[in-house]
């Protein structure tokens, strides 16, 4: 049975920062960022957006189009949790008015869960051919003011809908996948923004990519060769690029500037402009690539490596289908980051240090712009949540 991704909608912030004028603040040149870690732009959520308001906002094309109807399994990515108990997604599921006879988890892996999710969601499928199941990613990214990461924080959700016969991509069963106790970006309970070790970071990447590419070879039989695209788990877009190149050379395959840009290029163009949603980030590449591709993919593999610190990586490749383009929300892709409001530098600190209250007291937040819902305030520490659709 072919199983695979049926929809697949992206949402992100309405406010980002130039790293322009980062780079101002920080007194580095802005080539640093657009050339050396090819990032632009990076987007900061409002403070009435939160990884729920996020989540539901990627989602909600789907749900006004009665795509949610057959959903019984609702499996929450994030490693930016806002409760220690309850799963993120139940107030998803409240927002987007779905059936109670719905299971609905969190999971957690650094940036890597929701391929987790997207792998049982194909299992719940195979055993429920006629059901339908909902992994959503949703992140924000966030380092310290002045460390390293910084240019690398973002913010963005995927809503990922798993079927039979999809739509969009069917998953092929093969894949390799690589689990090793590492700490190369990590984050305690007790601390608002990720410690990593940068430099380590990228090699524990690459290394898990090395080991899980390895795996799905020798089950699969393929090379290279067998890919017309790939995504790559992107923190900042240099990495998948540089990612590539060590496969590539592992492969004892040439990989040239113009090749390199057919095979990643249209699957870095969001990322460059919102930067890092951590769990979602590859699929917000494989959205940006078929929303972008100027090729018909149709029939094309696509070779999808996620990786989270900490760490655990998985390789695992994709088919696109007939008549995706019919299917897709690149439009509305497209018109939400072209119509995104720049913050200054003061604006961008003054969010940054925002944090939500933790006293108990009673909080109405005041409205931003925001997708379809916003986080509206907060009452004997319980968040409220608002929907500004009828
Ligand atoms: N013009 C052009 N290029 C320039 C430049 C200029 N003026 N100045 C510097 N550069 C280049 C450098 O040469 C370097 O290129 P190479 O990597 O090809 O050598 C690049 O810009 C970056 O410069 P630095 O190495 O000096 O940057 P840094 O040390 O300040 O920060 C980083 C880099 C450590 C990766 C940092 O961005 C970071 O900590 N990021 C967060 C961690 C991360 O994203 N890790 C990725 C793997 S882990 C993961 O994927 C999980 C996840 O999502 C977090």
């Amino acid at each position: 049975m072919n199983i695979g991704i049926d929809r697949l909608s992206f949402y992100s912030s309405h406010y980002y920062l130039d790293l322009k004028t980062l780079a101002e603040a920080r007194s580095v040149e802005a080539d640093k960022y657009y050339i050396g870690i090819g990032q632009e732009k990076m987007a900061i959520p409002a403070p009435d957006e939160d990884v729920v308001t996020l989540a539901a906002s990627a989602a909600y094309p789907l749900m006004k189009e009665g795509e949610l109807e057959n959903v019984e399994l609702l499996l929450f990515a994030t490693e930016s949790g806002i409760d220690q108990s309850k799963a993120a997604g139940i107030y998803v599921h409240s927002l987007l008015e779905m059936s109670p006879r719905c299971r609905t988890v969190e999971l957690k892996q650094a940036c890597y869960s929701a391929t987790a999710g997207i792998q049982l969601a194909v299992g719940f499928v195979a055993r429920n051919p006629d059901k339908k199941a909902l992994v959503i990613a949703s992140d924000i990214a966030r380092y310290e003011l002045g460390s390293p990461g910084e240019a690398t924080q973002g913010c963005g959700a995927v809503a990922i809908l798993i079927s039979a016969d999809p739509r969009l991509v069917s998953i092929e069963p093969e894949c390799g996948y690589y689990t090793e106790d590492v700490m190369d970006f990590w984050r305690p309970n007790y601390r608002s923004e990720a410690l990593v070790d940068g430099k380590y970071s990228t090699t524990v990447y690459i290394h898990a990519l090395l080991e899980s590419w390895k795996q799905y070879a020798e089950l699969s039989g393929r090379g290279l060769g067998d890919f017309d695209r790939f995504c790559y788990h992107i923190p900042f877009t240099k990495m998948a690029e540089k990612a590539h190149r060590k496969l590539c050379r592992k492969c004892k395959t040439d990989v040239g500037d113009e090749q390199m840009q057919t095979l990643l290029g249209e699957s870095l163009l969001y990322s460059r402009i919102t930067g890092n949603c951590y769990s979602g980030s590859m699929y917000v590449g494989l959205c940006s690539l078929l929303d972008n591709a100027e090729e018909d993919l149709a029939g094309k593999r696509i070779g999808l490596y996620s990786y989270g610190s900490g760490c655990v990586g998985e390789f695992f490749s994709g088919v696109v289908q007939p008549g995706y383009r019919d299917f897709v929300y690149a439009d509305q892709h497209r018109n939400l980051l072209a119509n995104r409001t720049e913050l200054t530098y003061q604006q961008y600190e003054d969010i940054f240090n925002y944090g939500v209250p933790t006293d108990g007291g009673e909080y109405v937040f005041p409205q931003y712009k925001t997708g379809p819902f916003r986080f509206s305030g907060i009452s004997q520490h319980k968040r409220e949540y608002e929907s500004l659709v009828d």
